[in-house]
């Protein structure tokens, strides 16, 4: 690299620094975007209306890990920290390094753990961090657009990972998610939320046997 081409790298560096800073999470989201559109799959963060009907019918008091898929820039980690027992763990796993080091860098909770892979791998992850079982995992995944093969393998490792009596929560702008957690959840409940851009099916699945 010349020294021209490193003054111009340099440049936009600093101009993606401070496009970051004027912007805050919503600037970090559509960088996300831009640089992974199929991946991320949402030009802008789920609604605060999706965020408290998904999170309803949480049994708060009796959770003690809560997994979370694509958390993006941490649209959902507050209000469930904010719920969470003071003994709980929450695990968000994205494959977005930007999403992770920004969450890394703002959420300041020592039940809290940024982990960048993939969620198919959720079970290693999880017994990663001391635990056999999830009592809850929630997904942003874009579940139509990724990759040959890895939708079917999330949600059979998800169905593995939940205990019995907890739940898949899933919202997406297609029933693709909420069909893949009914060919293993023995009950799902459905939900719409119209107050989203674009509104979401959301669901549940219950894990009611082992
Ligand atoms: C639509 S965004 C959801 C953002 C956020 N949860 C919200 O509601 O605003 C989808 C997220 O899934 C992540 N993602 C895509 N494939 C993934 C995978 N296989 N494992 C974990 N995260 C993944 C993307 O990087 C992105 O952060």
């Amino acid at each position: 690299m010349d020294g021209s081409e490193l003054t111009e790298e340099r440049k936009v560096t600093k101009l993606k620094r401070k496009f970051r800073q004027m912007t805050g999470p919503l600037g970090v989201f559509f960088e996300g975007f831009v640089k992974n559109p199929v991946m991320v799959g949402s030009i802008i963060p789920s609604s605060r209306y999706t965020i408290r009907r998904m999170l309803e019918p949480v049994d708060w008091a009796n959770c003690k890990l809560f997994v979370e898929y694509g958390p993006g820039v941490g649209t959902f980690c507050q209000t469930v920290l904010d719920h969470l027992p003071r003994d709980g763990e929450y695990i968000v796993i994205d494959t977005n390094p930007l999403f992770i080091d920004y969450l890394n860098r703002t959420i300041h909770d020592s039940r809290f753990h940024a982990v960048l892979g993939s969620a198919e791998h959720v079970e290693q992850i999880v017994r990663r961090h001391g635990h056999e079982k999830a009592d809850y995992v929630l997904s942003g995944l874009p579940f139509s657009t990724l990759p040959e093969g890895v939708a079917p393998a999330i949600a059979a490792a998800t169905y593995r990972v939940v205990r019995k009596g907890g739940a898949f929560l899933t919202y997406q702008f297609s029933t693709v998610a909420r069909d893949f957690t009914a060919l293993h959840f023995s009950r799902v409940d459905t939900g719409f939320e119209w107050i989203n851009i674009p509104p979401c099916v959301l669901a549940w699945g219950w894990k009611d046997t082992d």
